[in-house]
């Protein structure tokens, strides 16, 4: 495995198997990398020549009471996993390599409607700093195709909204979550919790499942079954629930009408301390339920 931490050596690395005709995937990290992190890894190899993994902590997304400086960082780790799995390329930029200036500084900013919803209305900022940040690795790399995990599925969908509305060429893989044995889906921040929070934690993941149970069963309201969860979760010990919501799988439009589209997606956060824990279920939805 290559590591680079410039630009300008990559690119030329890049260059010379691209003139060689194989192609290249991306798969963007912000470090720490556990088996959900390796899952896009495989899909990756699976679908081109040459893999990249970026790992960079992006300030840009985080918000000023957010845990940037907490984020765990553990390079070597992760440099010798990816070495395990037979990574092409680690590249691992600075800031000050990715953000040359913060007063001189070019953004992207994907749709308002993707963007101030759910997450967006939780993190302000959290997906400019995103789009910003992926559409920068995009230039650099110019992958072929990029590899992004379904457990940030609001993250999917504004990357896919920039590339399309950019024209970018690049194509994107949403691979599947990856979860623990009781459930619980991995996340570089699960190691926040205490013995008793996790615990606790993979009541979340029970939680979608029973929301698509009961709405499979039809003769239910969408909004009574997600406010049941939402007191179930509260009662089972979660300190907050930020959203608990049935939402469109393509454009995250709000679930007025079941019979509408036939793919749904289940997004939840809920926090223990100050840990949030994401989690999402996509279901298909066949037939009339009442709302
Ligand atoms: P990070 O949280 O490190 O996640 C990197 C990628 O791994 C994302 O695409 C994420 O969805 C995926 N991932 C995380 N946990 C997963 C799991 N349990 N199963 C499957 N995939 C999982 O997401 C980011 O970094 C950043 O926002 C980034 C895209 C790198 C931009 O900075």
């Amino acid at each position: 495995m290559q590591v680079f931490e410039h630009i300008s050596s990559l690119r030329a690395q890049l260059h010379q198997w691209r003139q060689a005709g194989l192609t290249i995937a991306l798969v963007p990290t912000m470090g720490n990398l556990h088996a959900g992190h390796l899952s896009l890894v495989e899909l990756a190899q699976k679908h081109a020549d040459k893999v990249v993994v970026s790992v960079f902590v992006n300030p840009l997304q985080f918000g000023p009471n957010e845990d940037y400086e907490q984020y765990p960082r553990t390079f070597e780790a992760d440099k010798m996993v990816l070495e395990q799995f037979a990574t092409d390329v680690l590249f691992y930029p600075s800031a000050s390599q990715m953000y040359p200036s913060t007063d001189w500084m070019t953004q992207v900013v994907a749709p308002n409607a993707l963007t101030s919803i759910l997450e967006g209305s939780k993190r302000p900022g959290h997906f400019d700093g995103v789009t910003t940040v992926v559409a920068k690795l995009f230039h650099i790399v110019q992958p072929d195709l990029a590899v992004f995990g379904q457990k940030d599925y609001q993250q999917f969908a504004v990357i896919q909204a920039m590339v399309e509305g950019l024209f970018m060429p690049v194509r994107l893989i949403r691979a599947a979550i990856v979860r623990d044995k009781d459930g619980l889906a991995l996340s570089s921040r699960n190691q926040y919790l205490s013995p008793q929070q996790r615990q606790i934690a993979p009541k979340l993941a029970e939680a979608l499942v029973a929301i698509e149970t009961a709405l499979a069963s039809g003769n239910v309201k969408v909004r009574d079954v997600c406010d049941a969860a939402y007191k179930r979760l509260l009662q089972q010990g979660f300190d907050d629930v930020d959203y608990i919501e049935v939402r469109d799988a393509k454009t995250l439009a709000p679930c007025k009408d079941l019979t509408t589209s036939q793919t749904w997606v289940i997004l939840a956060v809920a926090r223990l301390g100050k840990t949030r824990l994401l989690d999402n279920r996509i279901f298909q939805q066949q037939g009339r339920l009442h709302q």
